[in-house]
């Protein structure tokens, strides 16, 4: 069965950028993208750096460390130096609070 944590408030979701909150025993990043909100690992699948601390631009992440950049749809690989996806995770919206199955 699906295991819904409760992540963050909606409102506390930044417009066009992304924010670290701990779900569980684990990191995520969520990012608000014209109105919707995607949740995927907040580590780089290529060394130690956060998302969080990259640029969103539209529905792409770029890592601060190197500049590769993740699709944050589907944690998608766009280009070099990444080799692995990005782990996604579904999100749901429910009175104003984000849910994110983990
Ligand atoms: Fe993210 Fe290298 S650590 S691109």
């Amino acid at each position: 069965s699906t295991n819904w944590i409760k992540a963050i408030a909606l409102a506390d979701v930044p417009d066009e950028d992304v924010i670290a909150v701990q779900a569980g025993d684990r990191e995520i990043a969520l990012y608000g993208v014209e109105g919707g909100v995607y949740a995927t690992d907040n580590l780089c699948t290529h060394g130690n750096a956060r998302l969080c601390d990259g640029f969103l631009t539209g529905h792409e992440i770029e890592c601060p460390l190197h500049q590769g950049r993740f699709d944050v749809r589907d944690g998608r690989a766009l280009c070099s130096p990444l080799r692995d996806n990005l782990a996604t995770y579904p999100v749901r919206i429910e009175d104003g609070v984000v849910f994110v199955a983990l």
